[in-house]
């Protein structure tokens, strides 16, 4: 339904891309708008209502979760506005648009908050890989590069939810 519309969101410009490689681009980025827009709600519904002796420490690292994934919509919307096409980022497209399932609304402790995350942001980082490809293959080398940096700080954000989980006998280091 939405790609439709946003190809019909296309302005003309002196960028060297060809038309049908920005729309083509410009879906990839409303699709990633709406995903990164609907991940930064949820990490912040974690901050807000995380529970437990960890409190602080979760609320705090929420948050700059948070920040980063504000700034990476920024970056996307005006990727998107860069390349002539229409940025879709409102409440409710990212509800429809975005690839990640609803958090859950009846959670409270520490780590519960964190395996939610963690699916989350598994979803998240390999879409934003799978992104850096189909963008390089179009030829848009800076909206791969912009994805890169993306899925770098993805990558690690994992990590630091992940080690939360790690680093005792019921979490074994995997055998391949
Ligand atoms: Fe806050």
């Amino acid at each position: 339904m939405t790609s439709t519309t946003t190809k019909t969101r296309l302005y003309s410009s002196r960028i060297d891309l060809p038309e049908d490689t920005r729309s083509q681009i410009i879906t990839i980025l409303n699709q990633s708008l709406a995903t990164t827009l609907d991940l930064k709600t949820q990490v912040k519904q974690a901050h807000w209502n995380v529970k437990g002796l960890n409190f602080y420490s979760l609320h705090l690292l929420f948050d700059e979760l948070a920040g980063e994934l504000e700034g990476y919509v920024d970056m996307i919307a005006e990727r998107v506005t860069a390349l002539g096409g229409y940025a879709m980022g409102t409440a409710r497209r990212a509800a429809s648009e975005s690839i990640l399932p609803e958090y859950p609304l009846n959670i409270d402790n520490g780590t519960d908050h964190i395996v939610a995350l963690a699916d989350r942001f598994g979803v998240y980082a390999k879409s934003l890989r799978e992104a850096i490809d189909k963008t390089d293959n179009l030829g848009d080398a800076d909206t791969a590069d912009l994805y890169t940096e993306i899925s770098r700080t993805a990558d690690m954000r994992l990590w630091f939810l992940e080690a939360h989980l790690q680093g005792n006998a019921n979490q074994p280091l995997a055998s391949h």
